[in-house]
């Protein structure tokens, strides 16, 4: 009995080296890579990540809900394109997914968008060196038969405080959440490979609304210094600000009311072919370091 239970233990032995043996070399390829955080890049509609997500090498899927998210390589560093679906509540779960899911180095969130600044025109890029919540308003008090007064909402802050935002004096301002500074370096230093408008820096106002009246897309123009507006930017920013991931807004002008800019769907193309520069760009300086 005691012989065979000998026996046993080292035909186990002699199986369990066989195998880690064999498994040995590719092992240690897939763990060194796997130590490499993902870059993760977010389009709303499949029109704004599958352009992106097509030019990935080694194309994985995987979902979670409605969220899918492309798991591939950019000059073999490891790139996830994420369809989060439109709207606020859409991106910021599918950005707390994607961080514990992928432990992203940094996020972009990229589309389209709608101008509020009149100099610029569809096709002209914004990088968002601050992105701002423009649904988050308080209105001012009045009474039935009053009626609405939307010029005198003011800004809301939910981050202020954990008390009433309705009641803090301190959260009667807009948060701005800034723009990574790396980020924004590589995005600046291929802004020349843009060729079907400029690009610049500015600010990104987002809401699950769509403004199209024109005085009050000036208001939120002048009173937050909006350059354009669209639905995602401040939501995807806020999850990646409360878990600290460097993050970055980049959106395309498909539409702008202020100067008749009508809208193109081209432009959703467009602005993921130059996000794929500017990822490039942010990956080699990755490789350098
Ligand atoms: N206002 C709001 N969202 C816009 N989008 C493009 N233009 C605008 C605009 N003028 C984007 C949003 C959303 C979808 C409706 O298009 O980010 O994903």
């Amino acid at each position: 009995m005691k012989k065979n239970l000998t026996l046993f233990a080292v035909i186990a032995v002699m199986f369990a080296t066989l195998l880690t043996g064999c498994a040995s070399a590719p092992q240690f390829e897939t763990e060194a890579e796997s130590a490499q955080r993902p870059i993760l890049i977010q389009g709303p509609m499949p029109i704004e990540a599958e352009k992106f997500a097509q030019r990935l090498d080694k194309v994985k899927v995987e979902k979670s809900g409605t969220f899918v998210f492309y798991i591939g390589k950019l000059d073999k560093y490891p790139v996830i394109v994420a369809k989060t679906g439109k709207g606020m509540e859409n991106t910021a779960a599918a950005t707390a997914v994607a961080i514990e899911k992928y432990d992203p180095i940094a996020i972009i969130n990229q589309g389209t968008s709608g101008g509020h600044d009149p100099s610029l025109n569809v096709f002209d890029i914004v990088l968002g060196e601050r992105t701002t919540n423009i649904g988050s308003l308080k209105t001012g008090h009045l009474e039935e038969n009053e009626g609405i007064e939307p010029t005198n909402w003011i800004p809301m802050d939910l981050m202020a405080s954990e008390g009433s935002a309705g009641e803090d004096p301190n959260a009667e301002k807009a948060r701005y959440y800034e723009g990574d500074a790396d980020l924004l370096a590589a995005a600046n230093a291929v802004k020349d490979k843009y060729t079907k408008g400029k690009v610049v820096k500015g600010t990104i106002g987002s809401a699950d609304v769509w403004n199209n009246e024109v005085d009050r897309i000036n208001w939120f123009h002048e009173n937050y210094g909006t350059s354009v507006e669209e639905m995602e930017g401040a939501a995807a920013a806020q999850i990646a600000k409360a878990y600290d991931v460097p993050f970055l807004g980049i959106r395309v002008l498909s539409n702008n009311k202020t100067n008749g800019g009508q809208y193109n769907p081209n432009t959703a193309e467009a602005n993921q072919d130059y996000v794929y520069e500017v990822v490039k760009q942010y990956i080699s300086k990755i490789h350098e370091k």
